[in-house]
């Protein structure tokens, strides 16, 4: 079966109460329009896609039609705004007094009002949950395309490395990882690279700035790249020209121990244990770890579901206790340890787990 409408079938035995869902978009497209479709091509601004158990219908603008008609697949219509009164009668037949789901996280109110005032469901149902649940278990196009996006991101992360001069800024660093991303076959950033100098690094997402690379420092790097529309997100940490003195040893252990709170938690991850569990254990393990002088220094949560989205649902966090590990989930893995007015560390990997464990992809 196409996996596309297998993805249809899912949310229909998830939501078992709906009739129709309607994904809509905005000025930026819902991620779920690409899951739903697979259309790399074209913005598809403000168009409706209609999703049924088993075929969908696609409301699109004349600039666009061609090629919607160009990427169609066996079960789905294209229909043109233009074309009203079929646009409006296929509305109304999937819509007047039905129950519908839409994706409450990404639909504005305003559209939410729109539709009830124009079609007049029975009921509109917020099914993000269940969309998320959903695209939580990859297939295996969408593992291969998340680990050809995780493999280009870790060969930028050693081809920078010889760029790396006392004196640099942040700002050119940055850029030089996005040419070097994209010179390995990136899409584009799948974030804005954070890229970090010295103390700057005890800021989890600090932006890039004018900040000169000076030696001695710890360089982070969080930086994702995109393929087929799927998202990387990896991280690095690396002490610039190391001294033998006592800040080095501090950064050092930081390093050692954030890398082995990375690693317990992969060893640890087995199907069926609560997503919570896996961010207790590396964050037991840095609390505990020197004396106690890292506790409360981890201060985000281990990490989160990668996908179309770069945060694409649940993750490795304290609010995912009801959540069990399942084969086919692509987490982040990505401890880190945080001093302010001194630095910080974190290593980032892209996790698939299986039912054998936890793999970097
Ligand atoms: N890479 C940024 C983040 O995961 O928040
Ligand atoms: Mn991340």
């Amino acid at each position: 079966m196409n996996p596309i409408i297998n993805r249809y079938r899912k949310i229909f035995e998830k939501e078992m109460g709906i009739d129709t869902v309607v994904i809509m978009n905005t000025g930026v497209q819902d991620p779920n329009f690409y899951y739903f479709t697979g259309f790399r091509s074209s913005l598809f601004e403000k168009c409706i896609l209609i999703v049924k158990k088993d075929h969908s219908y696609l409301l699109t603008y004349d600039l666009e039609y061609q090629d919607a008609m160009r990427q169609r697949f066996n079960g789905i219509e294209i229909i043109k705004m233009s074309d009203e009164q079929k646009a409006r009668k296929l509305l109304l037949k999937e819509i007047r007094g039905k129950t519908v789901g839409i994706n409450g996280e990404f639909l504005p109110l305003n559209n939410c009002n729109r539709i009830k005032e124009s079609y007049k469901p029975k009921r509109l149902i917020d099914i993000s949950r269940s969309l998320a649940d959903t695209r939580m278990i990859k297939d295996n196009t969408e593992i291969a395309n998340i680990k050809r996006a995780a493999k280009i991101t870790k060969r930028a992360m050693q081809l920078i490395q010889k760029h790396f001069k006392v004196g640099i800024t942040e700002v050119e660093l940055a850029r030089k990882f996005d040419e070097i991303s994209g010179n390995l076959g990136s899409e584009g950033p799948s974030f804005d690279t954070i890229v970090c100098f010295g103390s700057n690094a005890a800021l989890p997402h600090h932006s890039p700035d004018s900040t000169k690379l000076r030696k001695g420092d710890i360089i982070l790097i969080d930086a994702g790249a995109k393929f087929n529309r799927y998202c990387s997100d990896i991280t690095r940490s690396f002490i610039f020209q190391k001294k033998n003195d006592d800040d080095y040893r501090k950064k050092k252990e930081m390093y050692d121990t954030v890398k082995e709170a990375h690693d317990l938690a992969l060893r640890s991850i087995r199907e069926g244990m609560p997503l919570s569990r896996v961010h207790y254990i590396a964050l037991d393990y840095i609390n505990k770890k020197a004396n106690g002088r890292y506790n409360g220094k981890f201060i985000h949560s281990l990490g989160h579901s990668l996908g179309i989205d770069v945060h694409d649902g649940p993750g490795f966090g304290p609010a995912y206790s009801n959540i069990n590990a399942k084969a086919g989930m692509v987490i982040t893995d990505e401890p880190g340890i945080y001093i302010k007015g001194f630095g910080g560390i974190r290593i980032e990997d892209d996790v698939l787990i299986t039912e054998k464990g936890a793999v970097i992809l």
